[in-house]
């Protein structure tokens, strides 16, 4: 039997961020299918036999009329336990995708090639960087045309502000993608296609150095001499490989490829894995001292919450990072922030496609814990006899904003307490203006589709009914400046700004557009203002 130690070592967890359409879910199907952990390529399109891409959440969720969304997909290769988490996109992208980001170890970012950096990419990186992760890139969908890669090397640094260093590079790309040069075994990985997406194959692999003729051959004399001066230009710039800048997200090893076709997805998973760190520490508030993962005692804390994984029942799942030691079902816990010991009764993961109960689990890993109401999000919970607890988990700023009134004014109780309740689950976040009650409350979101969600759980499980109006603002900032030290009320603003204050007391300001944030800058010079709420890491 592996040590915990052992165990630990051989987890490496990262989650996969994108815009969307970039390729996330395509890019996960590829890498589950080249591991073997599932056989059929649910982008197979027109057979009856296709299956949905097992990443696909939303969709198993629909069809099995379960939810399991921001789950974890666990599979093993070449001695590595690897957790993909998924971060939902689309029309789910919500608060919780961020939160996943907070129980990852590192990121794969997706870019489409012929796209570069998007709006949704950044704001997620923005969110790995307040970790430090490290930070993969896959240049994707070369086998469209797409934009110079040294353009969309370029592109990354100035917009991201992180260095890039190319492990791979294109040659050629749409109609005249070859493949792709390996910098580091020097090696030309040559692909052909035959018209159909997924029909390509891998025409040849060698290892050559660049100026072979046998390159000419396999990858036409143009191409050869196209990534000989690619490869020089490369060579002689200022970016070397440095791990430690890689480890601590300042330099993103770039991959280039088509998820698609399958190409250049081997050549990232094993310098992933070669590259990717085993479980990072988590520092404990309490001593300021980051724990240790390999250590034998199991602590962990919850950074998501999902209602309703059975309608039939008022459940909800915790989901728990685990930060050390191992977890066994049916284990006694101390639940920091509740005070008291509880049975770690249940715990679920997503193994490849299908949810299976687990029964044990090891620091890096993500168990899906059954919750009778019990926790928070950012809870610690964690062996008896451990005392640790760790760091909150952020606010991230919503980018939608309603208010909500209670339209049956005798049901103020439900009310607030149905807002309360979803807001510490994490669903919504809710302010109010200053001066006013409780009676209608700003809610912000990440996602639009919270605000409907909100209504229809305020409905169905608090029988209150609530009319939203929604409101301009898109841009929220936490005032960082203590209550001693500014009030806001000698604040000067826009009349189009609001003033708010959150769940946590905390003070903050919501603005209608960068106009007015940048004037709320300019005639306050000791306003001091942050992106993110509660950050302690
Ligand atoms: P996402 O999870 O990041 O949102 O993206 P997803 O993988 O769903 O991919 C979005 C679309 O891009 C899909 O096409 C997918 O087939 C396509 N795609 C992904 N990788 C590649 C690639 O390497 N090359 C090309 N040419 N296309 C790629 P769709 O038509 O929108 O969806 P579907 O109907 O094929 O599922």
């Amino acid at each position: 039997m592996p040590s915990i130690a052992e165990q630990v070592a051989s987890r490496r967890t990262f989650a996969i961020i994108s815009h969307p359409d970039a390729g996330k879910t395509t890019l996960t199907e590829k890498l589950l299918l080249y591991t073997g952990s599932i056989q059929t390529a649910g982008s197979v399109k027109g057979k009856a036999s296709a299956r949905h891409a097992v990443s696909d959440w939303m969709d198993i969720e629909k069809e099995r009329g379960i939810s399991v969304t921001s789950s974890v997909l666990q599979f093993t290769y070449d001695g590595a336990c690897v957790n993909i988490l998924d971060t939902p996109g689309h029309q789910d992208f919500s608060e919780d995708t961020y939160r996943t980001l907070m129980a990852a170890d590192a990121a794969v970012m997706v870019i489409d090639g012929a796209k570069g950096v998007e709006a949704q990419t950044i704001k997620l990186f923005k969110v790995c960087t307040l970790r430090h992760i490290p930070i993969f890139t896959f240049v994707n969908k070369l086998d469209h045309d797409t934009r110079d890669p040294f353009d969309l090397m370029e592109e990354i640094e100035d917009v991201l502000g992180i260095g890039t260093y190319p492990m791979t590079w294109p040659i050629g790309s749409g109609r005249n993608f070859k493949g792709v040069f390996d910098r580091n075994s020097r090696r030309v990985i040559a692909f052909e296609g035959d018209g159909h997406a997924n029909a390509t194959k891998k025409v040849g692999e060698i290892e050559a150095e660049l100026g072979d003729p046998a390159l000419d051959e396999l990858i036409g004399e143009e191409n050869h001499k196209n990534l000989m001066d690619d490869i020089e230009l490369l060579d002689g710039a200022d970016n070397e490989f440095d791990l430690d800048a890689v480890r601590h997200g300042r330099l993103t090893p770039v991959f280039f490829g088509s998820a698609l076709t399958n190409f250049g997805v081997e050549p990232f998973l094993k310098d992933f894995l070669r590259l990717a760190p085993p479980p990072l520490s988590y520092t404990d508030t309490l001593s300021g001292e980051p724990v240790e993962p390999s250590r034998d005692e199991f602590s962990g804390f919850v950074f998501k919450i999902q209602a309703n994984m059975d309608r039939r029942h008022r459940d909800r799942i915790a989901f728990v990072r685990i930060c050390s030691g191992k977890f066994e079902r049916g284990m006694d816990a101390y639940h920091v922030q509740g005070d008291r010991t509880i049975k770690l009764a249940t715990g679920t993961a997503m193994m490849a496609d299908d949810r299976a109960t687990v029964d044990e689990a090891y620091a890096g890993d993500i168990v899906g814990l059954f919750d009778p109401g019990l926790f928070s999000i950012g809870d610690t919970i964690c062996a008896p006899g451990m005392r640790v607890q760790y760091p909150p988990i952020p606010t991230f700023a919503p980018e939608h904003f309603a208010r909500i009134t209670q339209v049956d004014t005798l049901k103020r109780k439900q009310f607030v307490k149905g807002m309360e309740e979803l807001a510490q689950e994490g669903a919504i976040q809710i302010f109010r203006e200053l001066g006013t009650g409780l009676e209608s409350v700003i809610v912000g979101a990440v996602g639009v589709l919270q605000f409907e969600v909100l209504e229809q759980r305020l409905r169905s499980e608090y029988h209150v009914e609530v009319s939203r109006t929604s409101l301009p603002y898109s841009i929220i900032r936490w005032i960082q400046n203590s209550p001693d030290e500014l009030d806001v009320r000698t604040l000067k603003l826009t009349r189009e700004t609001c003033r708010v204050e959150d769940m946590r007391g905390g003070r903050l300001l919501l603005f209608t557009s960068d106009w007015n944030l940048d004037w709320a800058i300019e005639h306050n010079p000791d306003l001091q203002l942050s992106e993110f709420g509660n950050v302690t890491f």
